[in-house]
């Protein structure tokens, strides 16, 4: 990060939202080093030598760093209170590597990841996770295939599958509202519980602005999300702003 985008951000309320997420995981520690114990990093490294880098990778995808990783799912489980909060039934859309259902399970949650099969390493850690993956590939306007359950929470974590193509200038052509819609509207009748909520975290735009255009924001804001930093959090019921907190109750209902 350059520093003068670094120094904007320290004034930004973003900086605000950021420590506020930072002060909420400091009050309820969780020891990631437990969790990454648990994984055999040799293999990890052994799929990494397997499949290489392509050409051009970005440092952020090092998906054989478990640390890394591991670290980051730890923050996004408990950004959702996952560590607190009764077992869970999770649909991870673009799951990756699969680091998240993974870390999820040591919190009591089972949980289905939704990827394409064209990164050959995932197929390699998702196998040595254990982590359950159903093969598609999400399309503008086209339902989910039918996964036979409903879920308590649906999460999509540094989401890409709303890039239809690069344009030369480098900047991503994305789906429009409409297709946010359909989508939405599939999730919140076919996939969500009645008290289920769909997490939608974002990458950050190139020119590090935000995670959301204006449209984009305004578009989620009018399906009655809550928006937090990167994160649009929308409940299954379009009149109900949900929580990133969910209380047993509000779960017992669901259930
Ligand atoms: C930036 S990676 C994020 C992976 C993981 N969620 C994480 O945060 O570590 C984006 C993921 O979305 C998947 N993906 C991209 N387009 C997709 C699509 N149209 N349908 C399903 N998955 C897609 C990619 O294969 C990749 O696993």
């Amino acid at each position: 990060m350059r520093v003068s985008r670094k120094f904007q951000k320290l004034l930004s309320f973003d900086a605000v939202e950021s420590l506020w997420e930072h002060v909420r995981r400091w009050t309820h520690p969780v020891s990631s080093r437990r969790i990454l114990a648990t994984l055999d990093r040799l293999e990890l490294t052994r799929l990494r030598e397997q499949y290489p880098y392509r050409p051009n990778a970005r440092r952020i995808n090092a998906y054989e760093n478990a640390a890394r990783w591991i670290g980051i799912n730890v923050e996004r489980a408990q950004d959702l209170w996952l560590d607190r909060t009764p077992p869970l039934r999770i649909l991870d859309l673009g799951c990756g590597a699969g680091y998240f259902l993974y870390v999820c399970r040591f919190f009591g949650h089972e949980g289905l990841g939704l990827d394409t099969d064209e990164e050959p390493l995932f197929r390699g850690t998702t196998e040595l996770l254990n982590v359950h993956r159903v093969v598609s590939r999400i399309h503008p306007q086209v339902p989910l295939p039918d996964l036979g359950e409903k879920f308590d929470l649906i999460t999509g974590h540094r989401v890409c599958f709303h890039r239809v193509a690069r344009a030369p200038s480098g900047e991503w052509d994305e789906w429009a509202s409409a297709d946010w819609r359909f989508f939405i509207d599939d999730i919140r009748t076919r996939f969500l519980k009645p008290a289920g909520r769909l997490l939608l975290d974002f990458n950050p735009r190139p020119e590090g602005s935000s995670f959301f255009t204006k449209k984009l924001r305004a578009y989620f804001l009018s399906e009655g999300a809550r928006i937090f930093r990167s994160k649009a959090l929308l409940a299954a019921d379009p009149n109900q702003r949900p929580r990133f907190k969910q209380t047993r109750r509000k779960i017992d209902k669901s259930l």
